[in-house]
């Protein structure tokens, strides 16, 4: 199999950046589809921790090609500062290409995110801020600018000074915030322009010339399913489709050349945010979780909303992906609880729902089947073989094939690329 789509199965933060990373390795290409930096991946090499919100996880293997495709809303300040970074690190940067087609966020969309949540108040959707919402909103409605306008500075200048002054009248007459200076904007993003020129591309070509030569192209999702704009829990969800269907609308690879789609999953679940979250626990037991997982976020450090696996969850995801694998991670981090529990249908006033309702009244309604569990307390972190494994954590592994139909194809213990058990090989 040459082109696989790794995608997040529950409200992102599954530790996707660590798989993609474990198959990068096998991987020539890795490429992001949608999202901006409202992702976090922290990734563990050899003892040393790399946070990227936008290069593609594969960056840290030399030779590898890397593609912000054109789904992706590109934050160029950060993007800039991340690339320095990595350089200031001794990562090669060469084989980074960013889409021509790729929309930018710009400092109104920042504000403008800021402002819409205040406005919204105790209806605020939880966004991270950093201007997604307001950037897809102006794809959509065609009042976008593109990586494309970077490469012409009076197109840039044109455009820039119109949509500064369309959105100094929203900032100013609806928000009462000070506008934006049209000519400092331009300025800043004619430097940028500068500097960003090298990488652009034609992404889509050269992710077609790459499938054509069958190179492993690794498609690298953030977010999750559930914040889907389609198929999330709407309307608290993300602006892209971190679904497997975005990566082809995110990279121009159609969806006959995809092959595969393996989903990650979390063996408990998290939600940072608002919205309804049916298995969502708290207490005891989610606070150790909480701790033992590390479970604060990578872009906003907000302590993440805990919760037992839930399969309603996981087999829509299955479903609206298509997927045939499971990645399962952070496992070990539910050593030492005497019993643990998955969720396997909703109660929703006396009839039980085994499929996730569109309306967030009715998920809102929803409590939580719980199928009980006997725990394990051996340190799974440590365990070379996945065959090793005591009893009761294997059983749990099983039963979330069992629930789901999918083969477990990888099981993550650990930070660590050796804490990843390869169970099936599918990439
Ligand atoms: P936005 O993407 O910043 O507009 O935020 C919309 C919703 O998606 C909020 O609930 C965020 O907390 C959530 N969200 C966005 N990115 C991530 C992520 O990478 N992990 C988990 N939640 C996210």
């Amino acid at each position: 199999m040459s082109t696989l789509v790794l995608v997040g199965s529950q409200w992102g933060d599954e530790g996707k950046g660590k798989i993609t990373d474990f198959l990068a390795e096998k991987a020539d290409v890795v490429v992001r589809y949608q999202g901006g930096t409202n992702a976090g991946h922290t990734l563990n090499v050899a003892g040393a921790v790399f946070k990227l919100h936008l290069v593609p996880s594969g960056i840290l293997y030399p030779g590898k090609s890397c593609i912000i495709g054109n789904g992706v809303v590109l934050d160029l300040p950060s993007l800039l500062r991340e690339m320095e970074a990595l350089q200031e690190r001794g990562v090669d940067l060469s084989k980074l290409r960013i889409s021509d087609r790729a929309h930018l966020v710009m400092p109104y969309h920042r504000l403008l995110d800021e402002l819409e949540e205040k406005s919204r108040g105790s209806a605020k959707i939880g966004t991270t801020l950093r201007g997604i919402g307001p950037t897809y909103m102006d794809k959509i409605t065609r009042r976008g600018l593109r990586v494309a306008d970077l490469l012409d500075e009076k197109e840039l200048e044109t455009k820039i000074s119109a949509l500064v002054a369309e959105k100094n009248l929203l900032l100013e007459g609806v928000y009462r915030a000070p506008g934006l200076d049209a000519a400092a904007v331009v300025a800043e993003y004619s430097r940028y322009a500068d500097i960003i020129r090298p990488f652009i591309a034609d992404t889509g070509l050269l992710l077609d010339e790459a499938v054509r030569a069958g190179k492993k192209i690794l498609f690298e999702g953030a977010q999750g399913t559930m914040l889907d704009i389609d198929h999330g829990t709407y309307p608290y969800v993300t602006s892209s489709s971190p679904t497997a269907g975005g990566a082809s609308t995110g990279t121009g690879i159609g969806p006959t050349r995809i092959d595969r789609v393996m989903g990650v999953v979390k063996a408990y679940t998290t939600r940072v945010g608002d919205g309804p979250f049916p298995s969502e626990i708290s207490g005891e037991t989610a606070d150790r979780i909480r701790e033992v997982g590390r479970e604060y976020g990578t872009t906003t450090g907000r302590p993440r909303r805990i919760g037992w696996l839930d399969t309603v969850v996981l087999r829509y995801a299955c479903r609206v992906n298509g997927m045939s694998h499971l990645a399962l991670t952070l496992l070990d981090v539910l050593t030492g609880l005497k019993t643990v529990k998955i969720c396997t249908s909703y109660d929703y006033n006396g009839t039980l729902l085994a499929h996730m309702p569109a309306s967030l009244h009715v998920l809102s309604g929803c409590r939580p089947v719980f199928e009980e569990m006997t725990g394990w307390e051996e340190d799974l972190s440590v365990i070379e073989d996945f065959a090793d494994f005591p009893p009761a954590a294997k059983n749990y592994v099983e039963r979330i094939a069992a629930l789901t139909g999918m083969k477990i194809a990888i099981v993550s213990v650990g930070p660590g690329r050796r804490q990843t058990k390869l169970l099936e090989n599918i990439f």
